[in-house]
């Protein structure tokens, strides 16, 4: 089989990375760039664990061969937290108790992440959509989407300060 080199920015970082045909983006995440805190879950699409930013879209990147998105720019949950402490998004997620096993959560904050990149101040019914590809096994989701809120409150109050 014949491997090719597909060039990523990845949080940031131009990457050349060396792949097998049919290698998705999920394995070339964990498995060649060590970003581990991209989950594995159903591998099928069917659990939003793998969710990430593929050029500022929400993807599942399980389903997503890493041959067709050469040139792409991803977004990983290793890419948003600060060097010093925690971003907005994960702040709420903590502090609202939206998070049990931990299993889900990367996937949801980058759902959140992509939601709030596209529309800042999201009604509850947008939050709800924006995590309805993405499965909890553990919260009932109420504390989840209170989060989503949350943050988009925190990211607008902390833009608001910025501006100031
Ligand atoms: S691991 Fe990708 S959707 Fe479940
Ligand atoms: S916190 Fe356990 S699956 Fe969501």
């Amino acid at each position: 089989m014949k491997h090719s080199v597909v060039a990523l920015t990845v949080n940031g970082a131009e990457r050349q990375v060396l792949v097998a045909p049919g290698t998705t983006l999920l394995d070339a995440l964990r498995e060649s760039q060590g970003l581990t805190g991209t989950r594995r879950g159903c591998d099928q699409g069917a659990c939003g664990a793998c969710t990430v930013l593929v050029d500022g879209k929400t993807m599942m990147s399980c389903l997503l061969p890493v041959e067709t998105i050469d040139g792409a720019t991803i977004d990983t949950i290793e890419g948003l937290t600060p060097m010093e402490g925690l971003h907005p998004i994960q702040e709420a997620f903590l502090e609202g108790f939206a998070t049990q096993c931990g299993f889900c959560t990367s996937g949801m904050i980058m759902a959140t992440a992509g939601l709030l990149a596209r529309n800042p101040d999201p009604s509850r019914e947008d939050a709800v959509r924006a995590i309805s590809g993405n499965i909890c096994r553990c919260t009932g989701y109420e504390a989840i989407i209170d989060a989503v809120l949350d943050a988009a409150a925190r990211m607008r109050a902390a833009k608001r300060d910025k501006a100031a």
